[in-house]
């Protein structure tokens, strides 16, 4: 059986799709201050782009007993600050128990690792972008599609025939990957600037290809494996950003189902004076170099820079892409 946490935006997409494949029994965890709305809901349904109707499945059993008997999936769909506690509140995780960790970054899965040593964790790269539109109803705007750290096959099945799109990657090295498309996240939070300017303009370019040499150099000197999400070695990858033309920004576009104005949202975070995950994108780069006893200074400028944003007055003042640039070293 699959027992899914949180039924949020991510685990809403993940819980139809995999009550739609129906390979695996499903039930799902919620609290109990969300368990009413829930059961008031008979169906999951996920609202897909264009022309492609909506996927709707059987609303499978909820439950607000944390109980692992007879789990041999256990999905964690809940963000960062909710983890440890959710951690904490686990009971003791069964031998044939798989953790599948949904959460962006390697800090919940370096948490996890630490909470449970023994426990068997996988991690699961989500490459859609899903948003909640009410209990048990969600919406991708991006192609439905995982990458999943494990050759357990069953696993990989679980969503067959659902239209989710799955992808083995070699342990956590799709995490990585997706960590480093990420972090232009703080490029374009520091400059008001959407995904488009990001792979358009010359001196934002300049600025994202220092940030990823420097994070991309950190990781080859320890060793750390990666999986870019274009099927390109870096130094290619890194000669299209910079010289490609509109070609990235159209193949963002037309890949990952981008829009004109979209921005990250850490965007908005700043724009919003909220705290943002500049410590678990650009901050894990820093935490790499201080391992290898080296300097980040690029990925360090953009931490701070967010950091005096996060802490400044409200409305923040942006950069220009320019002034950035000249800030960072050029
Ligand atoms: N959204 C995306 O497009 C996207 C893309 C890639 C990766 N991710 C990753 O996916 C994870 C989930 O993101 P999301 O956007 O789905 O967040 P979300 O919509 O806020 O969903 C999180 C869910 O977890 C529930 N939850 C939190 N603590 C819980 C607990 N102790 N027990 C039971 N349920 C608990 C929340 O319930 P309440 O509503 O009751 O608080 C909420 O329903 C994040 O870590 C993020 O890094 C998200």
């Amino acid at each position: 059986m699959i027992l899914l946490i949180g039924p949020g935006a991510v685990g809403t997409v993940l819980a139809t799709h995999l009550a739609a494949a129906k390979r695996l029994p499903l039930k799902l965890y919620v609290r109990e201050r969300s368990l009413a709305a829930m059961q008031a809901v008979s169906e999951l349904r996920v609202d897909r782009p264009g022309k492609t109707p909506p996927l709707q499945a059987a609303r499978p059993g909820l439950t607000t007993q944390l109980d692992l008997h007879g789990v041999r999936y256990l999905f964690l769909c809940v963000k960062y600050p909710d983890l440890d506690a959710l951690l904490l509140q686990l009971p003791p995780v069964p031998a044939d128990c798989t953790l599948v960790s949904t959460l962006n970054g390697i800090a919940p899965l370096r948490l996890i690792r630490e909470r449970l040593p023994r426990a068997r964790i996988v991690p699961m790269t989500v490459m859609f972008n899903g948003q909640l539109l009410s209990p048990l109803h969600a919406r991708i705007t991006t192609k439905a599609q995982v990458l999943i750290g494990s050759d357990d096959d069953t696993l990989l099945g679980a969503f067959e025939g659902s239209g989710l799109q799955t992808q083995r990657a070699d342990g956590d090295s799709a995490v990585w990957g997706k960590l480093l498309i990420n972090l232009a996240n703080a490029v374009c939070a520091i400059t008001h600037t959407t995904f488009r300017d990001l792979l358009s303009n010359d001196d934002l370019r300049a600025i994202y290809v220092r940030v990823l040499d420097e994070a991309v150099g950190l990781l080859d000197v320890a060793g750390v494996p990666y999986q870019l999400h274009v099927p390109l070695p870096y130094p290619w990858y890194r000669q299209f950003i910079l010289h490609g033309g509109p070609l990235p920004w159209w193949v963002a576009k037309i890949k990952n189902g981008l829009r004109d104005g979209a921005y990250p949202s850490m965007v908005a975070d700043v724009e919003q004076g909220r705290r943002t995950e500049v410590d678990q994108l650009n901050g894990e780069v820093l935490r790499l170099a201080q391992a290898q006893n080296m300097a980040a200074p690029v990925n360090a400028g953009i931490v701070e820079q967010v950091h005096r944003m996060e802490r400044g007055a409200q409305p923040p003042s942006f950069l220009t892409p320019k002034e950035l640039r000249l800030r960072l070293g050029g």
